[in-house]
């Protein structure tokens, strides 16, 4: 019995993954060679037939192997059996941040380079937090316009419950509590809930919130800070302006506008007629304010000493101001479809 078969010769001269398997059959196959000398074996002797078994065993690993590695050869190249070495490779797709997350990382540079410091608070929080320690009391009717998921878990005797953060000025008091003293220059970024689904609001979604409090802070620093994140988000053409306002934990209070990027703030387009995508030639951005005296005691800071500033905007919806943004249904930024995401 022949042992030693020389199948390198014939395996040479494979060129395609069909030939391969005409190859296979001729050792493996019903008829194959493999075969032929598996099925000898049954004419043997015992003694005979162990030293045979062993040498057909090995001669058919060392087959097998040669095989898988000329069928790995032949699948990578093509079947005229020559490998086009200028051809242009297969490039992985490339992937990016989300808009959300590059929005973020824009708008903390931006205020990282007038010495913020970004930080970020919990989002599971106490009521006592996003509510009693920004001067709304328990049953304050102003809670009302923070509609609120409530986590359903024992209340703390002197947090109160633990909610899903409707805005991100629960972080204020948290920060004046981790830095003891002024000065303070936050930004805090954060995921928000409230329970609404429309065309212009998600349950979750991000704010960005600013507190500055030092010495002789007012309204000329929240003026010309607004200036300067809308002139570096939105461009150099645009300003703002302070709209009174109220919210608990400000006083006094603002909102903050924006001229319009489609029509610069005049309210009419080049044709004359009017602009339908704003009011007046403004656009609402977020409120803002002085902060309320009663925030700093909360926070344990001296409201004889010092005052501070504060702001809270959407991040999704400041995004979308940006010229060049037509996004008119904010969903679409957290349906992952691709062929929206792969735009930005
Ligand atoms: N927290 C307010 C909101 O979500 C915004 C705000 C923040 C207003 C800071 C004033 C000062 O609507």
């Amino acid at each position: 019995m022949n042992y030693n078969l020389e199948f390198r010769g014939d395996l040479n001269k494979v060129k395609n993954l069909n030939d391969l398997e005409k190859l296979r059959l001729e050792y493996f196959g019903s008829q194959g060679k493999i075969t032929q000398l598996t099925k000898s074996l049954k004419s043997l002797s015992p003694e005979e037939k162990k030293e045979a078994g062993r040498k057909i065993n090995r001669l058919k690993n060392e087959i097998e192997l040669a095989f898988s590695q000329k069928q790995q050869e032949v699948a990578d190249r093509n079947d005229s059996g020559w490998i086009d070495v200028t051809a242009p490779g297969i490039k992985p797709r490339e992937g990016h941040l989300h808009i959300v997350s590059l929005a973020i990382e824009e708008i903390t540079r931006i205020f990282e380079k007038i010495g913020f410091t970004r930080v970020r608070y919990p989002e599971v929080e106490w009521e006592w937090y996003a509510f009693e320690s920004l001067n709304m009391p328990p049953n304050h009717p102003a809670r009302d316009d923070f509609e609120t998921f409530f986590v359903d878990q024992e209340p703390s005797s002197q947090y109160g419950k633990i909610v899903l953060s409707p805005h991100t000025s629960s972080g204020q008091v948290r920060e004046m509590e981790r830095l003891h003293q002024p000065p303070i220059r936050m930004i805090n970024i954060a995921k928000c809930y409230r329970p609404n689904w429309d065309v212009s609001h998600v349950p979750m979604f991000h704010q960005f919130e600013g507190l500055v409090v030092d010495r002789g802070i007012n309204i000329t620093h929240l003026k010309g800070t607004m200036d300067y994140f809308a002139k570096q988000f939105f461009g150099p053409n645009r300003k703002t302006r302070l709209r009174p306002f109220h919210f608990q934990f400000t006083e006094p209070s603002f909102e903050v506008d924006i001229t319009c990027g489609v029509c610069l703030g005049t309210a009419k387009l080049a044709d004359g007629s009017r602009c339908r995508f704003c009011k007046e030639g403004w656009l609402e951005l977020g409120g803002s304010g002085m902060v309320h005296p009663n925030v700093l005691k909360a926070g344990k800071i001296d409201a004889q000493k010092y005052t501070g500033f504060a702001f809270g905007w959407g991040i999704e919806r400041t995004y979308m101001m940006k010229s060049g943004t037509k996004l008119d249904d904010i969903r679409l930024l957290y349906s992952n479809d691709i062929r929206f995401l792969e735009q930005f």
